[in-house]
């Protein structure tokens, strides 16, 4: 068994968006209408956006690869890249995935660890993110690792509005 990790840029575009729309879809399409789930992929994963994303120097993607296939991805921000403005002193986790064929092996754990590295690197203070409330799996996965829920917000899914609770970390 190999685990490796690479660093995205833009000539990462293609597949990121593939495994973008994968796993967010398989996360999340049982307990969503295809018409939110569609409207959110369009909005969130076409190409431009992501080029946009992949282009700001505050946030960083990786992929992990386990036996040389794609196997997940991280999406960290910092400053003004982070999804809600925390300030200078924080990272944001905005996105773990991994794909469904490859969980419960470490290589979550594996993400979170390079998060964590960049977050030290850049002298932050604390990690954040935000977990939908219905995403048991995930609440108990950063529980686990050290998480604490310290707030909520909303945000849309769709036309519905949904709640996302606000987890922390402190590093020192
Ligand atoms: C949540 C997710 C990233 C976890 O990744 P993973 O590779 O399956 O998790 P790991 O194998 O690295 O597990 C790390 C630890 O968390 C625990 N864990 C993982 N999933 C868990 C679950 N559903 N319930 C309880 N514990 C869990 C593991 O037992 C392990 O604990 P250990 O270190 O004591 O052995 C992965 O399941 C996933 O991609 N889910 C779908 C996408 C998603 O919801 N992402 C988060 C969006 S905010």
């Amino acid at each position: 068994m190999t685990v490796k990790q690479k660093k995205c840029s833009l000539e990462d575009l293609r597949i990121l968006q593939e495994i973008s729309i994968e796993t967010f879809s398989d996360t999340f399409k049982d307990q969503n209408s295809p018409e939110n789930m569609n409207a959110y992929l369009e909005k969130t994963f076409n190409f431009k956006q992501l080029e946009k994303e992949l282009s700001n120097a505050y946030s960083e993607f990786y992929f992990i690869f386990f036996n040389e296939e794609i196997a997940g991805y991280l999406k960290v921000n910092m400053n003004d890249a982070q999804s809600e403005q925390m300030g200078t002193e924080l990272l944001e986790i905005e996105r773990i995935y991994v794909r469904s064929q490859y969980q419960r092996k470490g290589l979550g754990k594996y993400l979170f660890n390079t998060a964590m590295e960049v977050a030290i690197s850049q002298n932050k203070q604390l990690v954040w993110l935000g977990v939908w409330e219905k995403n048991a799996n995930a609440i108990e996965f950063y529980t686990k690792l050290g998480f604490v829920q310290t707030g909520v917000h909303s945000f849309y899914m769709g036309d519905e509005e949904q709640f996302d609770y606000i987890m922390t970390k402190t590093l020192r």
